[in-house]
């Protein structure tokens, strides 16, 4: 199997192909900076969420980049060691021990996925190395204890506007779901759905399943169709649902589909291309936000990532990055019991995914926005929804 990590030393980047050592494993000719500040990043560099890891590293890279340049954290620079989990919890929890014992770091980045920032975060724990992730919405990975924060809203939130969303903006009375077992995000968020969408006078007409990795879904799609709903909640990954939509085309249901973030990224209307037209998805950031903070850090991803425009998880590493920046320059960079509470006092932090203060509980309160998928692929931001809608 072949695997891939990424090194930062400084400000220069070294992308080593690691062909002959494990998944994971860091490459031994990689000299490790004395006077540095190391911090780890696990994520999905390869397999079929390559795109959640690698968006994420992107972000990660350019706040740490911006960080050096502005003179590091207490004179010394942050060196970024990143592992490959190839999105297989156990990989991600050898990576997490590696980058606790091994390369002693201050704190951990990751993961994206919920199922396996919920593999890695007691072992984070256990260490008594921060983690952040910087995306699992999943509201159970924060309660592995004390060192483990994340600054994106949770699933409880999330669920909340899609229901609020298929309520108000579809108009929807009936629902139909299809989940993805394998996955803890997309489970959750389909009971929390269930509960908001009910509650708010809706019925849940037919419940279907698959597990990610699956590339059929007629059987579900023909009996959802049987249960003529007025949408379909799909909480799943960008990988299946542009199949799932081109599937759902062919079968001549004209049903709109309704998502959340892990819809989020490039290849999503690139697998279903016009089949999406019609849909709508829940996620963190708009490229077209006016605030000039958003629009300095679309202008410089573009100019570091040759033109690439970043996506929701591109900008949410950035932050994550950003925020443990703060928090390790008020520690004057030392890590462990300092460094929990240093992220704990997170208040108002400027993100480029809104304001981020870490509660008791070490989630962020947020907005989220809503996509609408146009013809071509194109994204339009059909609403905003605050935690304060819901008070
Ligand atoms: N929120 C997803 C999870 O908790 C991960 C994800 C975030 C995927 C954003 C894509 C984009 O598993």
């Amino acid at each position: 199997m072949r695997g891939l990590c990424f090194r930062v030393l400084v400000l220069c980047v070294f992308v080593v192909s690691c062909q002959s050592h494990p998944p994971g494993a860091v490459s031994p000719s990689s000299v490790i900076g004395q006077d540095t500040i190391r911090v780890g990043e696990v994520g999905s560099m390869t397999g079929s969420g390559a795109t959640f890891g690698i968006s994420t590293h992107q972000g990660i890279l350019l706040a740490v980049e911006e960080l050096n340049q502005k003179g590091g954290i207490a004179g010394k620079k942050l060196e970024l060691i990143s592992l490959d989990d190839q999105g297989q919890p156990n990989e991600a929890v050898l990576a997490v021990q590696k980058l606790a014992g091994q390369h002693s770091v201050r704190a951990i980045l990751g993961e994206v996925a919920s199922t396996v920032s919920l593999a890695m975060a007691p072992v984070a724990q256990q260490f008594q190395v921060p983690m952040i992730t910087p995306s699992s919405i999943n509201s159970k990975v924060t309660e592995a204890g004390d060192f483990v924060f994340r600054v994106c809203f949770v699933d409880r939130f999330q669920s909340k506007v899609m229901a609020q969303f298929a309520l108000n903006h579809i108009r929807a009375k009936a629902a139909a779901i299809l989940e993805d077992v394998k996955s803890d995000y997309s489970r959750d968020s389909a009971k929390i759905f269930t509960k908001h969408f009910t509650e708010g006078g809706g019925k849940i007409v037919l419940s279907q399943s698959y597990a990610s990795g699956d590339i059929d879904f007629r059987s579900q799609l023909t009996a959802i169709r049987a249960a003529a709903p007025d949408v379909i909640l799909v909480p799943g990954y960008y990988t299946e649902i542009g199949l799932i939509a081109r599937q759902k085309a062919e079968l001549g249901l004209k049903t709109p589909l309704l998502g959340g973030d892990g819809w989020d990224s490039p290849k999503l209307t690139e697998i279903g291309g016009e089949a999406l037209s019609g849909s709508f998805f829940v996620s963190h950031f708009s490229l077209d936000h006016p605030s000039p903070s958003v629009q300095r850090f679309v202008d410089a991803y573009r100019a570091h990532f040759r033109g690439a425009s970043p996506d929701g998880l591109a900008a949410l590493g950035y932050d994550a990055a950003k925020i443990l920046g703060e928090a390790l320059k008020k520690t004057a960079g030392e890590g462990g019991r300092e460094l929990r509470k240093a992220l704990a006092s997170t208040r108002d932090f400027p993100g480029v995914t809104g304001r981020i203060t870490l509660g008791p509980d070490r989630n962020a309160v947020k907005s989220a926005v809503v996509f609408e998928v146009l013809h071509g692929g194109k994204l339009k931001s059909a609403a905003w929804m605050s935690p304060d809608s819901f008070r």
